[in-house]
């Protein structure tokens, strides 16, 4: 998987646009923050973070998406740290992010089940999650995302994942047209989610 994604950003555009992602473009989260982005690809998310001022860290596996997170926030005057890592390994420090934002990040179970403990227990007291991610619906769209339901999520496995530890959890399943670069384009089906340790 990681040379598939290396591959898709190896195109000289955007894979999923320059652009922050809506849900996370609509969330007021403060000022002055610590924020990780995991799975954060060519860094839109992240970069759009640094650029209203947050301390921002990006992770992910494919090497090639993280230099174009580093051209992208060079292009738009700020800094990001990168860190490369498979998050189906990583394991997160304790108590330092304030929060944690996760846009479409799709993984195959069992690296689902080791990072969202990891997320939880990196978060701060009080530190938030903040992710929108495609539902298993999606596979009847097809305008983005995985081809594949294990990929993919729902609200009840997203309800396991986060049940127990993380409090003030909302799930919306939501139907909206996603228009982000070249492979996210159209009437989609997706799980927007908020949680805060
Ligand atoms: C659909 S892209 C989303 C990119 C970015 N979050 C965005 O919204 O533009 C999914 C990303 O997950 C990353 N990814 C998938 N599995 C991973 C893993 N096990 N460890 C780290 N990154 C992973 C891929 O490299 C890819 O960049």
């Amino acid at each position: 998987m990681k040379a598939f994604w290396n591959e898709r950003y190896a195109e000289t555009a955007y894979a999923y646009g320059q652009e922050a992602n809506d849900f996370l473009k609509a969330q007021q989260i403060g000022s002055d923050l610590k924020v990780l982005c995991l799975a954060e690809g060519e860094g839109r998310n992240g970069v759009y973070l640094a650029k209203l001022g947050h301390d921002v860290t990006c992770v992910d596996y494919a090497e090639l998406g993280l230099q174009k997170t580093q051209l992208l926030a060079a292009q738009n005057g700020v800094e990001v740290a990168c860190v490369c890592a498979d998050l189906g390994e990583m394991q997160l420090e304790a108590n330092t992010w304030d929060v944690v934002v996760a846009i479409f990040a799709h993984f195959p179970k069992p690296v689902k089940s080791h990072i969202w403990p990891e997320i939880y227990t990196a978060l701060k007291p009080g530190g938030k999650l903040i992710m929108e991610v495609y539902d298993q619906e999606q596979l009847r769209f097809g305008t983005g995302g995985p081809q594949h339901a294990d990929l993919l999520y729902s609200q009840e496995e997203l309800q396991d994942l986060l049940v127990g530890d993380f409090k003030n959890i909302q799930i919306e399943k939501v139907y909206r047209e996603v228009h982000e670069g070249t492979y996210h384009n159209g009437a989609s089906a997706t799980l927007q989610v908020i949680a805060s340790k």
